[in-house]
């Protein structure tokens, strides 16, 4: 096992792949397989947000579920905390298990209607901790109290709660066994505009809190924007880009990046009145039969040949920031 440094990423993927096998055509023996994470990398250091941001398909939630050990890895390494968790099993999982929790999106669907608000905090408990009935109830109180939710609504059932408060139950139910990572998977789309602001910052405030680590994904930059440390950005099972949020925001060197950037509006008046939208055109390609070199190339507005042959590698072109085209090279300025 390494050794524990506070330098060390308390998550740190290798190469993370997985793939699912799909039918396609009638052929006997012919199997064809849809990679939807392939062969990413990345770090998160402990007590900071890294954003995966992508539009519907780019494998986020795959990527996720893979880190939760929820679906099978077809390859690579996923470290938490100095442990490759791919690899175990029995008490030593259920152990881990205890350190990775989720948010979802839907607070509708995730929370069980037939039990009531303290038995769904408490769940996890029950199944992944020793600790005595006084204790879990305690803790449930705690939580209860600090994603802001009275005591009286403890005995309630889900049906009783608006969504906002039904995403504070969600949240203190991840936090029930004390995580340190917590993967949020667009834990805000599914509300209202004004209740989203609440619930970032709440899980802001937890964060300082409990000292927690977020994965927090997204298919918007701006819910992302004042809630990370940095932001990999995929497409297509890959990372296209990865840097820090300053670095993002101020200088997105991917095409695609910069696309889904101009689609966020600025707080910043005179950036708002300059800013120019850039239309992605088309469609992604089909994922199970993708085309050769860049997987973005049919969509991009500078595409060149070469960009149709070789697939880009994900690079580091400035301090920290990875880049997959092959119009960028170390002066780090955008092709667009
Ligand atoms: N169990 C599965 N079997 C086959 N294909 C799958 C499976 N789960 C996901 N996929 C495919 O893998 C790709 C990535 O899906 P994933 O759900 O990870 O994307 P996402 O970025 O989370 O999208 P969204 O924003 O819609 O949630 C998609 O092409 C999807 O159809
Ligand atoms: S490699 Fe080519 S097609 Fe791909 S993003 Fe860069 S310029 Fe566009
Ligand atoms: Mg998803």
């Amino acid at each position: 096992m390494a050794r524990k440094t506070d330098a060390a990423p308390l998550l740190d993927v290798e190469n993370l792949t997985v793939r699912f096998a799909v039918k396609r055509g009638s052929g006997w023996g012919h199997k064809s397989y849809l990679y939807a994470v392939d062969d990413i990398s990345f770090a998160v250091k402990r007590g900071e947000t890294l954003a995966i941001v992508g539009e519907s398909g780019s494998g986020k939630t795959t990527a996720a579920l893979a880190i939760a050990r929820l679906v099978n890895v077809y390859k690579g390494k996923v470290n938490l905390d100095g442990t490759d968790i791919l690899h175990l099993e029995g008490e030593n999982l259920r152990q881990a298990r205890t350190k990775v929790q989720f948010i979802f999106q839907d607070p509708y669907s995730s929370l069980n209607p037939r039990l009531r608000a303290e038995a769904i905090v408490r769940e996890p408990l029950d199944s992944l901790s020793n600790k005595s009935d006084k204790e879990c109830k305690e803790i449930v109180n705690r939580l209860f109290k600090a994603v802001g939710l009275r005591p009286e609504q403890l005995r309630l059932f889900p049906h009783q709660f608006s969504g906002g408060q039904r995403q504070r139950i969600g949240i203190a139910r991840a936090l029930a066994t004390q995580p340190e990572l917590i993967i949020c998977d667009e834990p805000v789309s599914a509300l209202d505009v004004a209740v989203q602001a609440q619930i970032l910052n709440l899980l802001r405030k937890l964060q300082t809190e409990f000292g927690l680590t977020y994965l927090f994904i997204s298919h918007d930059l701006g819910v992302v924007q004042h809630m990370c440390d940095s932001i990999a950005v995929m497409y297509m099972g890959k990372i296209v880009e990865h840097a820090n949020r300053l670095s993002l925001f101020n200088n997105p060197l991917h095409p695609y990046t910069a696309a889904l950037l101009s689609a966020v509006p600025s707080v910043d008046k005179k950036r708002r009145e300059s800013a120019k939208r850039i239309l992605i055109p088309g469609d992604p390609p089909d994922p199970v039969n993708l085309p050769s070199g860049c997987r973005f190339a049919n969509r991009c507005p500078v595409a060149q040949a070469q960009c149709s042959e070789l697939e880009p590698d994900l690079k580091m072109v400035a301090d920290g920031h990875r880049i997959a085209c092959h119009l960028v090279d170390e002066d780090a300025k955008s092709p667009l």
